[in-house]
């Protein structure tokens, strides 16, 4: 009796560790886009706020590309499914600043995808200029294999 009751004990942690790791839509982890670019969201805590790191593969101004902090929101419901977010990017090389929203989906392999829409506003001089400052778009976003070393 005690035997089989350690034994349903050890099972049923064993159960939840892995629907823990298989767990998905958190955010956490390594991503790129339909334009090559990447981004790693560091961490997500209990309220949704999470930050990370984007390193973009194109770029409206000639300097050299650098990796921006971005800020966000995670949608947090209870189980975490397919949840919305939003993310600000400060690119740190241009005077410029994109915000991101979409939703994490989840196909019936367990693969995820962000949609994304996002809208791009570069610095401009004069409010005359200001009808150009602004690009609007959408990127698709995967979770980026590991690399093999
Ligand atoms: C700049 O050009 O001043 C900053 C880089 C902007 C990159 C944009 S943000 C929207 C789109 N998605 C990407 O991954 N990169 C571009």
């Amino acid at each position: 009796m005690v035997q089989a009751t350690v034994f349903l004990l050890v099972l049923s942690l064993a159960l939840g560790a892995h629907s823990l790791s298989v767990e998905k839509c958190n955010l956490i982890g390594n991503w790129t886009n339909d334009l090559g670019s990447n981004m790693t969201i560091l961490a997500v805590d209990e309220k949704g706020n999470f930050a990370g790191l984007y390193n973009t593969s194109v770029a409206d101004h000639p300097n050299k590309i650098q990796q921006s902090p971005l800020v966000g929101f995670l949608h947090l419901t209870n189980p975490i499914d397919q949840p919305t977010f939003g993310f600000t990017v400060n690119w740190t090389f241009s005077e410029a600043t994109s915000v991101f929203t979409g939703q994490c989906f989840v196909d019936k392999d367990g693969k995820e995808t962000l949609k994304t829409i996002w809208l791009f506003r570069r610095h401009m001089n004069t409010t005359e200029d200001n009808w150009a400052g602004t690009l609007v778009g959408t990127n698709v976003f995967t979770r980026l294999k590991k690399q093999k070393e």
